[in-house]
């Protein structure tokens, strides 16, 4: 593989940047102080794994980077926002830092953060009905995107397990269940929508759904790995937490080393998928093992 990740994300974060820049209403417009509150955790520093695996896998089918792609980059990422603002209120995970940036309700109180992830969830689903690909595809997206951000096997339901899942003592089903859930699942329909976008044949979906599937799961286990290996200010968010909240980790039930074998092990996993794509997999593959050797 001789792709230069980091350049590769780079560019795919600057393209999404931009996209978000022209889709999200100025810090003036009225009401400012919701506008202001989410370009606040838009623009605080995420890493945009989510619209570059999208980028990518549209490459991946199409052998070319799909114009207008990063706006589905965008929608994705204003979902993604979304439920880290959420994530972190006082009654869900109760965190003062992201994105190494005062969260979201530090900064303008809780009902004004409460509002900004809805307003960016509906924002977002307004992009996806713009979006520049056939009618048809469109209206496939957002299904899709709607069904991963839900309550059923999607990020909605799964930090509901999350948090019911608090001081109990963890499964490894309920905890695959979780990460599948809470953070796979948009994972998964980023890499999936993304070929769609690109005019993903049934079996292409399959594929980039076994690979999202696998490579969703692998992102959280790290998640979970580096709460516990790194500092907060290594991370831009509170380290440590999973363990003070008893949260349902990988970790917790396998340990450090194990979960690192895990996430390693799913990604080669995933990768199987991708080879009938050949060298126009190159870059959906290197991302994918970013998401594993991450630092942050
Ligand atoms: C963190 O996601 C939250 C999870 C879903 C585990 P990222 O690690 O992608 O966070 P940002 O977007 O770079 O801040
Ligand atoms: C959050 O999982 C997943 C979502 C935001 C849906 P975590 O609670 O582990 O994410 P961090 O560690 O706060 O980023
Ligand atoms: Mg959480
Ligand atoms: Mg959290
Ligand atoms: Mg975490």
């Amino acid at each position: 593989m001789s792709v230069d990740v980091r350049s590769l994300i780079h560019e795919g974060a600057e393209r999404t940047d931009r996209a978000l820049e022209a889709l999200l209403p100025t810090a003036h417009t009225i009401p400012a102080s919701i506008h202001a509150a989410m370009r606040h955790s838009v623009f605080a520093g995420g890493k945009r794994l989510r619209p570059v695996l999208a980028q990518q896998a549209g490459v991946s089918i199409a052998g070319v980077l799909p114009p207008g792609i990063e706006r589905l980059g965008a929608a994705l990422e204003m979902l993604h926002t979304y439920s880290l603002i959420h994530d972190d209120l006082p009654a869900l995970d109760n965190d003062d830092l992201r994105r190494g940036q005062p969260t979201c309700h530090v900064a303008f109180g809780e009902a004004i953060a409460i509002l900004a992830g809805d307003a960016l969830q509906t924002r977002a689903f307004e992009v996806l009905a713009g979006l520049d690909c056939p009618p048809p595809a469109t209206v496939h997206i957002v299904a899709l995107v709607a069904n991963a951000v839900g309550t059923v096997e999607g990020m909605i339901g799964g930090q509901v397990l999350d948090l019911e899942s608090e001081h109990l003592k963890p499964t490894p089903q309920l905890v695959e269940a979780i990460h599948r859930a809470k953070t796979g699942a948009l994972i998964r329909v980023s890499v999936v929508s993304g070929g769609v976008y690109a005019g993903a044949t049934p079996d292409d979906i399959a594929r980039l759904d076994r690979f999202g599937r696998k490579a969703g799961l692998a992102f959280q286990i790290v998640d979970d790995i580096l709460d516990m290996t790194m500092d907060s200010a290594q991370l831009g968010k509170t380290a440590g937490k999973d363990l003070a909240t008893e949260k349902a980790t990988w970790p917790a039930i396998y340990g450090v080393e194990q979960s690192r074998r895990d996430a390693a092990r799913l990604i080669d996993e995933a990768f199987a998928a991708l080879e009938p794509y050949g060298p126009r997999a190159d870059g959906l593959k290197s991302v994918a093992r970013y998401l594993v050797d991450r630092q942050n």
